[in-house]
């Protein structure tokens, strides 16, 4: 198992380039399960998620290259199971669920264990199988599902914390080869959900309302091969803005999408720093002192919260006290109890974090408890004093393709540690 030692206090400068996004490719792999042709996706990142998923589709009998960055999968005959072993590493193998009982008119799949963000049901992707016909039964740790032939429907998948977005996907991937029209109400408009959508699209489906919270989707017979490129991670480049931001000397994220981090952008100026834009680059750079904030994470277009814990770790030495509320998964503060132990002066109240901002951090040992947190953990030790020393980082190779060397390159001193 690797550590990660970050030593604190060097500043940081230059440009950067952002991965493809993890959570988009998870999806569009997965949806390469639809056609017996053969669907070529760029920009796929290299991390411990995307070769689970990959794993997955070889196990289901697909054949999978990959050069680089580049996957070609052929799906030309499918099994519709997928055991516990084969996708209890991730909890995202539950998106092979809607490709499979599409493609298959059945589908058996291991359900996703716990997660450390909170309570994840999937409630609501079997709600929207179930509308479209699908006889669903949960049973032995499996979800078991089988349909003579979907068929359209109106479908609402908003839940009690919002939208989801792999529920969305699933049901979505699902309809497209069902026999009629349906509408999901209440989707999720997150850009990987489009992403997902104008792949689909090139395989031959008819969607639309991408980016809306209506997709209306008319099923088709069949789907042919396509080629795609992965939509530009948003959540690791709102990761480097804020490494910018909490001790950079003008740093520029590139291949980059603005306008899908929005949101991060926004509360960075309102936090007091300077955010230059470009088509495809952000830059970030101090404008005299920092200010405290209070923001809530949202579904997109709102505040993401797989940036909350990145955000913390910044505002943990942003003078003044700085409330932040996450609306998604309320108990998404694991990342705290080890910023405390850096240093930081951290409140839980509910679904709220009160941070009062400290003048320095100290390095610690501390533990990664997810990929979000993980990310935190590095960013506060950027700006701590002395060294941090970050175990369980099999978290951060989960969803940040070679972030201690990106990092690096911007000035970062981190090593990476193999321990017994
Ligand atoms: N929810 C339900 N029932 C369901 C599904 C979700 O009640 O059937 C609830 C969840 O418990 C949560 C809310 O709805 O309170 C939203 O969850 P959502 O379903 O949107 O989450 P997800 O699709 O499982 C994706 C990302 C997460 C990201 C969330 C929210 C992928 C692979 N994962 O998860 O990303 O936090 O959307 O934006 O796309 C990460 O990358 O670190 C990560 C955790």
């Amino acid at each position: 198992m690797d550590k990660i030692l970050v030593h604190g206090g060097y500043p940081l400068s230059g440009k950067i380039k952002v991965s493809g996004s993890k959570n988009s490719a998870l999806p569009i792999l997965a949806a390469t399960l639809l056609t017996r042709e053969p669907c070529v996706v760029h920009r796929v990142p290299d991390l411990s998620d995307t070769n689970y998923m990959l794993q997955i589709l070889m196990y289901l009998g697909a054949q999978v290259e990959r050069a680089s960055g580049t996957v070609t999968v052929t799906a030309e005959k499918v099994n519709s199971v997928a055991p516990y072993d084969v996708v209890r590493r991730m909890r995202a193998s539950v998106c092979v669920l809607g490709p499979l009982l599409a493609r298959c008119n059945e589908a058996t799949v291991s359900l996703p264990g716990g997660c450390v963000i909170g309570d994840r049901p999937i409630d609501l992707h079997l709600k929207g199988f179930e509308a479209l016909g699908a006889a669903v039964r949960v049973e032995g740790g499996n979800v078991k599902m089988f349909t003579p032939r979907l068929k359209g429907a109106i479908i609402n998948l908003r839940g009690k914390f919002g939208p989801t977005v792999l529920g969305t996907d699933n049901v979505m991937m699902a309809a497209v080869l069902a026999e009629g029209t349906t509408v999901i109400e209440g989707a999720a408009a997150e850009p990987e959900v489009c992403d997902l959508a104008d792949f689909l699209n090139k395989m031959g489906a008819r969607i639309e309302g991408a980016g809306t919270s209506r997709l209306i989707i008319e099923g088709v017979k069949e789907l042919h091969g396509a080629e795609h490129d992965i939509i530009p991670d948003r959540i690791e480049t709102g990761t480097f803005l804020v490494a910018g931001a909490i001790c950079g000397n003008g740093v520029t994220v590139t291949r980059a999408e603005p306008k899908h981090i929005e949101s991060v952008t926004t509360a960075l100026g309102n936090a007091g720093y300077n955010i230059q834009t470009t088509k495809d680059s952000i830059t970030v750079s101090r404008n005299g002192a920092s200010k405290p904030l209070e923001l809530g994470t949202e579904p997109y277009p709102g505040f993401p919260t797989d940036m909350q814990a990145q955000m913390c770790a910044l505002l943990s030495t942003t003078d003044g006290m700085s409330v932040v509320t996450e609306n998604i998964f309320p108990q998404r503060y694991m990342h705290l109890a080890e910023l405390k132990r850096m240093g930081a002066h951290v409140q839980i109240e509910g679904p709220r974090a009160v941070i009062h901002g400290v003048e320095k951090l100290l390095g610690a040992p501390v533990m990664a408890s997810d990929l979000r947190a993980s990310a935190a953990l590095v960013l506060a030790g950027l700006k701590a004093e002395g060294v941090t020393e970050i175990s369980r980082v099999y978290h951060i190779d989960r969803g940040y393709e070679h972030l201690d060397e990106k990092l690096g390159e911007l000035g970062a001193h981190i090593e990476r540690v193999k321990t017994k």
